[in-house]
């Protein structure tokens, strides 16, 4: 497997850069995105230096795998993944193998559709302060990390600068109308309930999950990224526990590094040390791995 880090692919790519996110890149093939994952690695809100090799091409298959499963319950942007295909509009094609996805251009749904199995994270802390996520009353006595009875669905304004805002249901139905408000709501928890499944078979818990969705011609198609890491929370099974922050899959070792480290998290970060790196590829091959294991999932 090649182990060179891509940490961006402007210059390769012969078309309109359209966005640059922390993570992935998207040109305009005009009637098609391409969508670059980069080996580019964040924590709290920084992109870090260097990039984490083959965690690109993780991100990317991954999604690339789910949205082939998916794609009878629900249809999805993906036209296809191979860089061969693209022809002249890449000067170097190999070094985009396995982290591109040409899709479909959406209009874009503005609300991130999270759906939560077990309360952590935001959630959890929502959960202390009033007894609520997003407007939904949950029983006393929760505890961090715990199964919710019913996974919930907690959406999130998009927000192209700053940080997406959570929102009640009725704030989305405001935003997008009841009807479109509730079919996302619907597909987000099927689709939740799927990956859960799916991850519970190889595992690994499935905590919560974002999807987005967008709409072509009216219909209603899920765009983006689907069960990724950067996307889901993933716990192995053998790392879960009530109470405490448990070990993310994926950016473990780069979390431990800078939280042992003295940075102040308002400044340009430290430099990785090749171990945390090499570490941190490991982490994303083996998601892959016991997620992708046995093809079906
Ligand atoms: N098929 C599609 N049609 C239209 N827009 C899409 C499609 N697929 C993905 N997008 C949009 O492309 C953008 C991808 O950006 P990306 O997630 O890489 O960065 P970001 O969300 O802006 O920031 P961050 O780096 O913090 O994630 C998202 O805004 C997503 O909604
Ligand atoms: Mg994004």
């Amino acid at each position: 497997m090649p182990t060179e880090a891509l940490s961006t692919a402007e210059g390769l790519v012969r078309a309109p850069l359209l966005h640059k996110g922390k993570v992935r890149e998207l040109y305009d093939l005009g009637e098609h995105l391409l969508i670059v994952v980069t080996d580019r690695i964040s924590a709290f809100d920084y992109v870090l230096d260097p990039a984490v090799p083959d965690k690109g091409r993780v991100l990317n298959g991954l999604s690339s795998f789910w949205f082939s499963l998916t794609g009878e319950i629900q249809p999805n942007h993906v036209v296809h993944t191979d860089a061969e295909k693209l022809g002249d509009l890449v000067a170097e094609p190999g070094k985009l193998a396995g982290r591109i996805m040409v899709a479909k251009k959406a209009k874009r749904i503005d609300i991130e559709c999270v759906v939560r199995g077990y309360i952590t994270g935001g959630g959890w802390r929502q959960y202390q302060q009033g007894g609520e996520v997003n407007g939904i009353r949950l029983p006393d006595g929760l505890r961090k990390n715990g199964k919710l009875e019913q996974p919930i669905f907690t959406p999130a304004g998009k927000n192209d600068i700053g940080h997406d805002e959570d929102i009640p249901f009725g704030e989305m139905a405001r935003r997008v109308g009841l009807p479109l408000a509730e079919a996302l709501r619907d597909k987000s928890l099927h689709l939740y309930e799927y990956g859960r499944r799916a991850c519970e078979r190889k595992g690994i818990i499935l905590a919560d999950c974002k999807f987005e969705f967008g709409l072509i011609d009216d219909e209603i198609i899920l765009i983006d990224e689907l069960f990724t890491p950067d996307s889901s929370r993933f716990w192995a099974r053998e790392n879960y526990a009530l109470d405490v922050e448990i070990d993310s899959m994926d950016k473990e070792p780069v979390r431990s590094y800078l939280s042992g480290s003295d940075w102040d998290k308002n400044s340009p970060p430290p430099r990785l040390p090749d171990a945390v790196v090499q570490a941190t590829t490991e982490r994303y091959r083996d998601i892959y791995r016991r997620l992708t294991e046995g093809g079906e999932a």
